[in-house]
């Protein structure tokens, strides 16, 4: 599973809607790439041609409880073997950082603790069907789910765009998530940064992490 494919490091970003992790991975790439790093930026669900017809259907409000969680389950993982097999593992074949905004810590998360699908099953298909790779990092940028839907609201309304189907799920739902990933970041290993600090605090937690684990910045 945690399998060394070339010399390239991956490296996961996860958290709730507006934890800030987008803007991280990005910093993360451009910090790295101004070092002289060679390294790519991706996300799910949409990293491929393909997984963008994916996104469509996934988040579009249209379908709030008309798509079963086991229909979202397997898109999700749809998404994830197509953006492995065509963007991750070819980069890390070449040497790259590979950066991914949400891999399949999220699945774990929304999917089983948020929609009550077994996360075994949800772990089986990964491993099984997708073959998937492990991160060799993963950051979870905390926020409270107050903080995380104000900012949500704020960021659609600034950006004139509708909530997605995730984004307009009720405080539940979003507090099964935010505890599932608290409890999948005690099982693995993540590091946990507190997502209420400033950008710049944040990316230097990042940039320390990285460095102390790969030495190479
Ligand atoms: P994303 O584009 O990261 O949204 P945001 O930047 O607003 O957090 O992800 C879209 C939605 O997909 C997000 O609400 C979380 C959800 N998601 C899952 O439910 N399971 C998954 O495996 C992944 C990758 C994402």
């Amino acid at each position: 599973m945690s399998k060394k494919t070339g010399n390239g490091i991956f490296i996961a970003f996860e958290g709730i809607e507006g934890c800030g992790k987008s803007t991280q991975a990005h910093l993360l790439n451009t910090t790295l790439n101004k070092n002289g790093i060679k390294s790519i930026i991706s996300f799910e669900p949409g990293g491929t041609e393909i997984g963008k017809k994916l996104r469509e259907v996934l988040i579009n409000p249209e379908f709030k409880g008309k798509l079963h969680p086991v229909t979202e389950t397997l898109l999700y993982q749809a998404d994830r073997n197509q953006h492995l097999k065509e963007k991750i593992i070819p980069h890390l074949e070449k040497g790259y950082v590979v950066i991914c905004d949400r891999y399949q810590f999220s699945s774990l998360a929304y999917q089983g603790y948020g929609r009550g699908v077994n996360t075994n099953i949800i772990n089986w298909i990964f491993k099984n069907a997708v073959q998937g790779l492990m991160p060799d990092i993963t950051f979870l940028i905390d926020i409270d789910v107050e903080t995380s839907l104000e900012r949500v609201k704020k960021r659609a309304n600034a950006q004139n765009v509708e909530l997605s189907r995730f984004e307009i799920e009720e405080y539940e739902f979003h507090q099964r998530v935010r505890e599932g990933f608290l409890n999948l970041a005690k099982e693995n290993n993540f590091v946990i940064i507190d997502g209420r600090s400033t950008i710049k605090e944040v990316h230097q937690m990042v940039l320390k992490e990285f460095k102390k684990r790969f030495r190479i910045v």
